[in-house]
């Protein structure tokens, strides 16, 4: 085991969502490197012409990849134009390296929450709802999460809703529609596993008989909950919020009228978010 407190990876494959806005990147992954499924690791890379040098410009990634994969690790990136670190990911070619801190961190962990879910008000014992919500590249953290079966064993229903600006940036929708369909193929064998809800929801576009609209607003009208056939019950459900800052911080703000909260030391909660900017 080396004493850097990174690895230099290998990229094997890169592959365009949208042109010049959205990709992703698959890398080889260290047997050093441990995570958690919703965790981020610290992706690096040495500055701009600069290609031998140790890495200076760190950024942090959710692993889109569950830790049971350990062959490679995948990372799904926009492209902020007049960013730093992200333009140069995306110029990354297979050989190139990238360079990966080797302590994962985050907070959209299952452990955040009360193991098993909980009994409504006395009635049939239930594992309850997670309901994944995210803007843009939020979704990341959650693919990981909905790879590992342990996922689909803890719950009675999945709810994965992904608010992007246009249709074309639903990237990952074959997979999650797949998963809708026909559930996790390496979850098949558990005795009991969650069913998945995919919402695919553009804002400035229409897409199938979805709304166009911001889910925050739908969780404020209830349409989030009439789309996806479940309440939000802050006793049975556990709610995970990632991407858009503006958007956490308005949607933690409805959903804390609705008793949803995020845990404290010791004391889970019900709630777990991360802010990617
Ligand atoms: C915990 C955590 C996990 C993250 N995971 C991911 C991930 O899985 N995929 C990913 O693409 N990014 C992720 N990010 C954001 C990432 O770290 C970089 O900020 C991003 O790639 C842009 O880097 P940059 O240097 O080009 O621009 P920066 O200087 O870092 O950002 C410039 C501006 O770009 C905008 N911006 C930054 N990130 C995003 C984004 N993801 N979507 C929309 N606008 C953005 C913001 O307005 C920000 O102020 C994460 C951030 C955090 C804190
Ligand atoms: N160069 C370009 O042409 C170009 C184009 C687009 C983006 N970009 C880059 O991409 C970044 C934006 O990326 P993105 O589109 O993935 O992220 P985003 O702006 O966060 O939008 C993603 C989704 O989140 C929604 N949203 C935004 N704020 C919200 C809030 N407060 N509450 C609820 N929902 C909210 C958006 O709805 P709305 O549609 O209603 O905002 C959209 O559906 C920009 O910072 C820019 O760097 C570049």
């Amino acid at each position: 085991m080396s004493d850097s407190k990174y690895t230099r990876e290998t990229v094997l494959q890169v592959h365009p969502w949208v042109p010049g806005k959205l990709l992703s990147i698959t890398t080889t992954r260290s047997p050093e490197f441990e995570f958690t499924a919703g965790q981020f690791a610290r992706l690096g890379l040495p500055a701009a012409g600069l290609p031998d040098e140790p890495p200076t410009i760190w950024r942090a990634y959710s692993m889109v990849t569950p830790p049971s994969q350990r062959e490679f690790l995948e990372f799904y990136s926009i492209v902020v134009p007049e960013g730093e670190f992200s333009p140069r990911l995306a110029a990354l070619r297979p050989g190139d390296s990238l360079y990966v801190d080797k302590t994962a961190f985050g907070f959209l962990t299952l452990d955040r929450f009360i193991p098993g879910g909980a009994t409504s008000g006395g009635g049939t014992p239930t594992h309850g709802d997670l309901w994944l919500l995210a803007t843009g590249t939020g979704l990341s953290a959650y693919l990981s999460l909905l790879q590992e079966p342990s996922t689909w064993a803890a719950f009675d229903q999945i709810i994965v809703v992904h608010g992007v600006r246009s249709v074309q940036e639903l990237a990952y929708r074959e997979r999650l529609q797949q998963w809708s369909r026909d559930g996790l193929p390496e979850a098949a064998g558990l005795p009991r596993r969650a069913r998945l809800t995919y919402l695919p929801i553009p804002t400035r576009e229409s897409f199938q008989d979805m709304p166009a609209a911001r889910l925050t607003h739908l969780i404020e009208d209830g349409r989030l909950e009439q789309l996806a056939g479940r309440k939000l019950d802050a006793d049975v459900s556990k709610i995970m919020l990632c991407g858009n800052p503006d958007m956490l911080t308005e949607a933690r703000q409805l959903l804390k009228t609705r008793g949803f909260a995020v845990g404290r030391r010791g004391n889970p909660g019900n709630l777990a978010l991360e802010n990617y900017w």
